[in-house]
């Protein structure tokens, strides 16, 4: 399989006046071409920092200090901002969970859209652009396209806001597709529309999609692969279908016992994981999760686990993993994985 994206060891901290937070500890993935990857956990987790730092859209006192990030087998770290600039749109785009925040509230859609257009081919003339702004328009089903485009953001209904910024972000064909919690904004009905447009443009285009919800549920519907993250790190890393059906992560088995729609059962009551994240600035020596995680022993608080590998393509941080992990109590049922 090609990897479109490939991201090793990813480190990204913000310098603030209270410390360093250490957003992203060391991550470690890839993106297939034409996969759609799912990237779960919760609030301040270090799923939009991964994502910025794929993009290189750090800001602020953000900034990446270690590790690789491969585009099309391209070194994005340390490029100019100029070299990123004629790859982002075209080889990596990104739509974000508020669009009004990325449209320019004073320019008609269209002509954002087109600029968009225009800024990787200057040899397009404006009745040219337009008309590929309105196949666009037609692609994300936004209806009546030839005068919408003349419409202002503000005169857009949010669903339709972001249906805008998915033709923006796939106006030069990206290879690869981040949407960061593109729905989260939106009404639950609207959610699932725009959800179902995702799916049906992927297989139409046939890109790659990073996929970023703390929802497994959405994941669920969306993505083959998923990767759960914490405290900064990949906690556990599976194909859809073993992450539900053989979770190797206690993170990942709380994620799933508070998910609704699983837990249609209404005897069954949905159990949020108790807790709090941990301290991003004062991370703890041993696994983020221990504090939080009923089963987590003497060595969960004291050392990092390392990351274990338990069957193809499936991964873990998680020291119930371990060749000498107790077997009682361990919900893991004696699986066992190989160090990495
Ligand atoms: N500009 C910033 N300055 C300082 N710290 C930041 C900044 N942006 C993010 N962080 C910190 O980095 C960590 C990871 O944040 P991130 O935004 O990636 O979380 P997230 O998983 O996307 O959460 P959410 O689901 O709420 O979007 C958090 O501890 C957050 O407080
Ligand atoms: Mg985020």
């Amino acid at each position: 399989m090609e990897h479109i994206l490939e991201v090793k060891d990813l480190q990204t901290s913000f310098l603030t006046s209270s410390g360093e937070v250490k957003a992203v500890r060391g991550v470690s993935f890839f993106v297939n071409k034409g996969e759609s990857v799912g990237i779960v956990g919760e609030s301040g987790s270090g799923k939009s920092v991964t994502s910025l730092s794929v993009m290189q859209l750090l800001v602020g006192t953000g900034k990446i200090i270690g590790g690789s990030v491969k585009l099309n087998g391209r070194e994005l770290v340390g490029l100019s901002p100029k070299e990123m600039r004629s790859i982002r749109g075209k080889e990596v785009a990104m739509i974000f969970q508020d669009p009004m925040t990325s449209l320019n509230p004073l320019i008609p859609v269209g002509e954002q859209v087109g600029e968009m257009l225009w800024s990787h081919d200057k040899s397009l003339s404006k009745a040219q652009r337009e008309e590929r702004v309105i196949d666009l328009f037609r692609m994300v089903r936004i209806p009546e396209p030839e005068t919408r485009l003349k419409s202002f953001p503000h005169e857009f209904s949010g669903g339709m806001r972001q249906r805008v910024m998915i033709a923006m972000a796939l106006a030069c064909k990206p290879d690869l597709l981040i949407a960061d919690e593109p729905t989260t904004a939106l009404d639950v009905s609207i959610q699932d529309q725009i959800l179902k447009l995702m799916r049906s443009i992927q297989k139409e285009m046939g890109m790659s999609i990073m996929f970023i919800t703390h929802d497994l549920g959405v994941v669920a519907e969306l993505c083959s692969r998923v990767l759960v993250m914490y405290g900064g790190l990949i906690m556990e890393e599976a194909n859809i279908y073993d992450v539900f059906e053989n979770p190797l992560h206690p993170y990942t088995m709380g994620l799933i016992a508070s998910i609704p729609d699983i837990n249609q059962d209404k005897s069954k009551k949905l159990q949020p994981i108790i807790g709090s994240p941990p301290d991003m600035v004062h991370p703890p020596e041993g696994c983020p999760f221990a504090p939080r995680c009923p089963y987590a022993c003497r060595i969960c608080l004291h050392q990092l686990p390392p990351v274990f590998s338990a069957g193809e393509g499936h991964k873990s941080r998680c020291w119930l993993l371990a060749g000498d992990a107790p077997s009682s109590g361990n919900p893991l049922k004696g699986r066992k994985g190989a160090k990495e």
